[in-house]
Parts: C-alpha cells; sequence; structure tokens
C-alpha cells in the first residue's frame, strides 16, 4: 500500500511539472535557451532566468535564491538586451568576486523583459 501511494505521488508530481512546462510553453513570448543542458523554451515575459531553469529541469545549481550567495551566476552569451538591467546585488557580487559584469548576470536576479529575441546562457552544471 505504502508503494502504491508513493507511485501516485511521482505521478501527480510529473503531471504537475508537464501542466507547468506546457503553461509556459502555451503563454510563449520569448524564447531562452539553456545551452549546457540543451534545452530551448518559450517564456513568458516577468519570469526570472532561475524559474526557467527549475522549471524546464535544467542542471544549473541555485543557492539563497535572493542574490547573495553568487551561485548561480552564468554568461548570457547572447540576448543580454531582451533582459532587465543588471540590479545592485548582481553589480556587488560581481565586484565581490572581481568579474567583469558585461556578460556574467545571476540568474536569480535577472528576468525575460521583451517578447522577441533569443536568450542564450552557459552556466556550471551541477552534474
Ligand atoms: S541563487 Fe544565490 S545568488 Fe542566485
Amino acid at each position: 500500500m505504502t508503494i502504491f501511494i508513493s507511485c501516485m505521488d511521482v505521478i501527480r508530481t510529473v503531471f504537475a511539472y508537464i501542466i507547468e512546462y506546457l503553461t509556459i510553453k502555451e503563454m510563449a513570448v520569448a524564447t531562452v535557451i539553456l545551452s549546457n543542458d540543451n534545452i530551448k523554451v518559450k517564456v513568458p515575459i516577468g519570469m526570472t532566468l532561475r524559474e526557467v531553469a527549475q522549471k524546464t529541469g535544467a542542471s544549473m545549481e541555485f543557492g539563497c535564491r535572493v542574490g547573495d550567495c553568487t551561485t548561480c551566476i552564468a554568461y548570457v552569451d547572447e540576448g543580454m538586451q531582451y533582459l532587465n538591467e543588471i540590479n545592485q546585488k548582481e553589480i556587488k557580487a560581481l565586484e565581490m568576486l572581481n568579474m567583469d559584469s558585461g556578460q556574467l548576470r545571476l540568474m536569480c536576479q535577472c528576468h525575460v523583459v521583451s517578447e522577441e529575441g533569443e536568450i542564450v546562457i552557459s552556466y556550471q552544471t551541477s552534474c
């Protein structure tokens, strides 16, 4: 009986992810490519790249999720103009790491701001 309940929980969780994924696709307005995982997905304006990574099952690593730990630092290879402006938390984090802010962003702090274009991200993976 316990095994049956566990299987049902797994099935419910899988369906929830599928529904969320399909919802993202239906609301599609911008394209995000998570290059390390070969994921290409359409996403709505306002969605953070952390949300995109987590909803699509990308192997990107996250820590605090509020811009303090820098675990989610990643390169925006293309499409920086389709993301929000870099914020003070990101600037402070990049200064602490002594890294150039030209191409680097914290995935938990940036979100899609344009309906057009393609955003290509590369990052460290958890694998
Ligand atoms: S997860 Fe900690 S800075 Fe993004």
